[in-house]
């Protein structure tokens, strides 16, 4: 019986990280992007997949799209999102098809 205890508990802390850890659509929904993105068409802002063809095989894209939603530089808003949170938004736009 006690390793089943030991189970629950952990089933229970893997649910909790869960929602701790967004993914990356909750994120991108949850932060706003997708009010001027869409993954596959043009809204306010360039559809997803259109980035992600832009900067196919741009192996320093993540790190330079991450800084300019960062600061606000080649992008119209500042993201308020950590760099944690940007690098798992960025490589899901990089990412979409
Ligand atoms: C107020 C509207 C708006 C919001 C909100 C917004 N974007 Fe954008 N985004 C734009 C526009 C407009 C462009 C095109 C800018 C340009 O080409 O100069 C763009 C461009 C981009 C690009 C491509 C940049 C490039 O160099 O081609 C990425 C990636 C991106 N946005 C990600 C995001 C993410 C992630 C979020 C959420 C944190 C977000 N955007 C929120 C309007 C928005």
């Amino acid at each position: 019986m006690k390793s089943m205890s030991l189970l629950l508990t952990v089933a229970g802390m893997l649910v909790a990280g869960a929602a701790l850890a967004q993914s990356a659509d909750e994120l991108l929904k949850s932060k706003g992007c997708l009010g001027c993105h869409a993954m596959d068409v043009k809204k306010v802002g360039p559809a997803y997949k259109d980035v992600a063809a832009k900067y196919k095989g741009d192996k320093k894209a993540e790190g330079k799209l991450v800084a300019a939603l960062k600061e606000g530089k080649g992008h119209p808003i500042k993201a308020a999102a950590s760099e944690a949170e940007l690098k798992k938004m960025v490589k899901r736009v990089l990412s979409a098809k």
